[in-house]
């Protein structure tokens, strides 16, 4: 979810503004809102990260406990790890338990027209939150971060803001239980939310910014406020219409681990605002088609598959494209078999494929060599065409009045 622009070589492992690097620049992989790169065909090492970024790995102990609770089955990407790592979970269930309210929250930043299937995980997973926990949501749409960091004028952003926001309820979001909102609009119309931003605001300083995003002497001032304004939707304050009021409730964020930066920042300032601190969910990176070296990246046509493709597209890019781990000829791919650590259609179907006994088929057939790269890649093939086709079908369904319905500053379903 982070920012798009042409991925940099490894060698080249600085910030877009030209600063200090952040804190979790490391010899092999750099991992920030803006970028991401790894040394490893493996893709980023995220047992590294979590070291670096001080999260908790999330252990089958927490995924028994969530079954548990709720009485409802692990998602796939929770089981095969795509979730792979937390803050204060065990907080939110406790809290779940004993009935006592909290929300999600997650957002997008509109950076253009043509999401890919990379931006669907975190949404996916949000989607499945709601649905065993039953709670509110709040999507932010940062079309004013997009007009900040990228040659996009406001009204362009703000277009592209309702454009995304189709997708995200083509997911299939209850519109009695998401607010979604555009920053560009709902801060002007919200005194509450304001009132949060600069409460963040007045607690960070130059400094602290500084060291975790990069910024410099030289970084627009929109930009190093920013944060705090990615910062306000974790606390309940800044939708007084849905919590009535309510300053206490508890805020769950699934996002992609590189937008964890903003939530340190945030999780650091609560306690001196008076509010809970958000409690965190990381997903891993979707990789690039030609490799795990870097994720999939919306400016770039031949790393990405655009939920827009045809049938044709998809088949083509991934014939064409997607890096294989299988061997040279045929002869030696059955002798040796396919590396499945580095053979991005295998990594997609570890996402998109649901039934567990044909994955871990595959994976066994893959790697004896018994199955091929071109049968390997029929299946994901088969696979992206259903997930992207049934997309382009749901999407159709949303018009700009169902958009105008998510977007309108309300009360939703719950009662504070
Ligand atoms: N900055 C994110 C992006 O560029 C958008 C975003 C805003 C977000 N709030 C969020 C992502 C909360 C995850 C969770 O895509």
């Amino acid at each position: 979810m982070a920012e798009e622009g042409a991925v940099p070589g490894v060698e080249n492992l600085k910030l877009q503004d030209g600063q200090n690097p952040p804190e979790e620049e490391t010899e092999d992989q750099l991992i920030t809102p803006w970028e991401v790169t790894s040394g490893s065909q493996k893709g980023v090492n995220y047992d590294k990260l979590i070291a670096q970024f001080g999260s908790t790995k999330i252990e089958q102990d927490l995924i028994d406990r969530i079954v548990r609770v709720t009485g409802k089955p692990a998602h796939h990407l929770l089981t095969r790890g795509m979730i792979f790592s937390h803050r204060d979970v065990n907080l939110i269930l406790d809290a779940y338990e004993k009935g006592k309210p909290f929300f999600l929250y997650t957002g997008r930043g509109p950076s253009s027209e043509a999401m890919h299937v990379g931006h669907l995980i975190p949404f996916m997973i949000t989607k499945w939150l709601q649905d065993i926990f039953d709670v509110p949501l709040v999507i932010q749409l940062t079309d004013d971060e997009k007009f900040l960091w990228k040659d996009l004028s406001a009204e362009e952003a703000r277009r592209l803001a309702n454009e995304n926001a189709k997708d995200i309820i083509a997911l299939g979001f209850d519109v009695d239980k998401t607010f979604i909102f555009s920053d560009m609009d709902y801060i002007g119309s919200s005194p509450d939310f304001y009132r949060t931003m600069l409460k963040v605001q007045k607690c960070v300083t130059f400094n602290q910014v500084k060291g975790i995003f990069g910024f410099g002497d030289s970084t627009c001032i929109g930009k190093i406020s920013f944060p705090s304004i990615q910062a306000a939707p974790s606390f309940s304050s800044s939708f007084p219409q849905i919590f009535g009021g309510r300053k206490d409730i508890q805020c769950l964020i699934p996002c992609a681990i590189d937008q964890d930066p903003y939530f340190r920042m945030t999780r650091d300032v609560a306690p001196r605002l008076g509010f809970p601190k958000p409690a965190l969910l990381h997903t891993t990176f979707l990789p690039a088609l030609q490799g795990a070296m870097t994720k999939m990246s919306a400016s770039d046509a031949v790393s990405s598959l655009y939920l827009t493709d045809t049938n044709a597209q998809i088949k083509k890019k991934i014939n064409k494209y997607a890096f294989s781990g299988g061997q040279a000829t045929v002869e030696e791919h059955r002798r040796l078999g396919g590396n499945v650590d580095v053979d991005v259609s295998y990594m997609y179907l570890t996402f998109f494929m649901e039934d567990d006994d044909k994955l871990k088929q595959i994976r066994e057939d893959y790697s004896s060599g018994k199955m091929l790269t071109g049968e390997l890649k029929k299946e994901l093939i088969g696979i992206l065409q259903k997930v992207v086709s049934e997309h382009i079908e749901r999407r159709k369904q949303v018009t700009d009045e169902t958009v105008k319905e998510f977007m309108t500053p309300r009360k939703l379903k719950y009662n504070y």
